[in-house]
């Protein structure tokens, strides 16, 4: 069998994916994987060159730290790799409960769920939750894995104007009757750092009835009293909201999750597909996980460092000319807007070894592509002058 053979798909099919990579390349928006052959937190090895990352969502510098990385080999010997089944079969081990006590606890909820990614949780949670005849309003900024979400439903899905309360009363005050209505938001918003305007949100589902559904994948282990995340920031409890997060980002390991009442977890076990058929994680990443979060709540260094180097970002980049938001976080973009104009400074920071991303649509509105600079406790002071530094030559050019 010959497995060089270009042409092994029907034609039709060949020329459908090369026309639309050729598309992709034509908008300046195609894509490649880049290889990594060595990680030691920030400082990445590509091609032979060391590059400092702006680019990962590791927050707090966990994904690299000895206790981790110790509590994730230790469970693999002793309870080996795989969970060989779904939870619902086989898969459900008692390092579950111990996570999901840990995160119900540090969430201060009642009830929490593991699922395999983020992802696969916002896929669960939404998909359970809403049907036909109901409304789910989802901010037009929300993370593709909420957009997807909403799709698995036969719901109407409405994207309502990036934290536009006033939109959401509007439409709602003049729409028909939906049998039940779900309000879902970013926390924190992955691409520009921004806090969603909780308290609003919650009054207005309060006063129509509706649900209110968090995802706090980073917020959590970030902001509020020990990392808790946007409703705690925002000095507020869980009552009556659903919130997800995720392992991958502040806590350093993998797998997301879903906390609220007793009820409101029974009916997602009872309802997820993603959870009921995906296999269970491996041991290592439930230790690690565990780990993950007794560090993030008790560790309060590695916050106080985070936040020290986003204050030194934030003066920097202000210092340049370019707008900071109002509430600190570790996700800092550089609206740029022109897809070309992003791509060209990305890659001059690249070339002074620095990775800080392009992003484009369709992850961002189309005229707002921007370099997304993350910060993670294990950047240095010396890293983020020598990009601060970097972005302006780019710009005295
Ligand atoms: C807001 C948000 N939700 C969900 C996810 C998905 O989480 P995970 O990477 O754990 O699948 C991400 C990031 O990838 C995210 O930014």
């Amino acid at each position: 069998m010959n497995f060089q053979n270009k042409n092994k798909y029907p034609d039709s099919w060949s020329s459908f994916m090369s026309e639309s990579l050729n598309d992709l390349k034509a908008k300046g928006l195609y894509r490649k994987l880049r290889v990594i052959d060595n990680s030691v937190s920030t400082r990445v090895t590509v091609d032979n060159r060391t590059i400092v990352l702006f680019s990962s969502n590791d927050y707090l510098g966990l994904a690299n730290d000895t206790r981790m990385k110790e509590a994730s080999a230790s469970a693999a010997l002793s309870w080996g790799t795989g969970s060989g089944a779904s939870r619902l079969i086989s898969g459900n081990t008692s390092q579950y409960t111990m996570l999901e006590e840990a995160v119900a606890g540090f969430k201060k909820s009642e009830s929490a769920l593991v699922f395999s990614s983020g992802y696969s949780a916002n896929a669960g949670v939404i998909s359970s939750l809403a049907g036909e005849g109901d409304l789910i309003l989802s901010d037009a900024l929300n993370h593709a894995s909420i957009i997807d979400a909403c799709k698995l439903t036969k719901a109407k899905v409405l994207a309502y104007p990036h934290c536009d309360t006033d939109f959401i009363i509007n439409y709602l005050d003049n729409s028909p009757i939906h049998k039940k209505v779900l309000v879902v938001t970013d926390g924190v918003f992955s691409m520009t750092g921004e806090l969603a305007p909780i308290h609003k949100l919650y009054s207005i589902c309060k006063q129509y009835d509706a649900l209110l559904m968090i995802d706090d994948a980073h917020g959590t282990g970030v902001i509020g009293h020990e990392g808790r995340g946007s409703l705690d920031y925002c000095n507020m409890n869980d009552a009556g909201i659903v919130q997800v997060g995720t392992f991958s980002k502040a806590i350093g390991g993998l797998g997301g999750f879903v906390t609220g009442s007793n009820l409101l977890i029974d009916y997602i076990i009872n309802n997820a597909r993603s959870l009921i058929y995906s296999t269970a994680l491996p041991p290592s990443v439930l230790a690690s996980n565990l780990e993950g979060i007794r560090i993030a709540q008790k560790d309060t260094s590695l916050r106080k460092k985070l936040f020290d180097l986003i204050n030194q970002m934030r003066a920097g980049l202000t210092r340049l000319g370019f707008p900071v938001f109002h509430i600190p976080t570790p996700i800092l973009p550089i609206v740029i807007g022109d897809v070309s104009e992003t791509l060209l400074v990305s890659e001059y920071l690249w070339d002074k070894g620095f990775f800080v991303p392009p992003i484009r649509p369709p992850t961002v509105m189309p005229g707002e592509s921007c370099l997304r600079i993350s910060l993670s406790a294990s950047h240095t002071k010396e890293e983020i002058e020598s990009l601060l530094l970097a972005i302006e030559e780019y710009y005295k050019k």
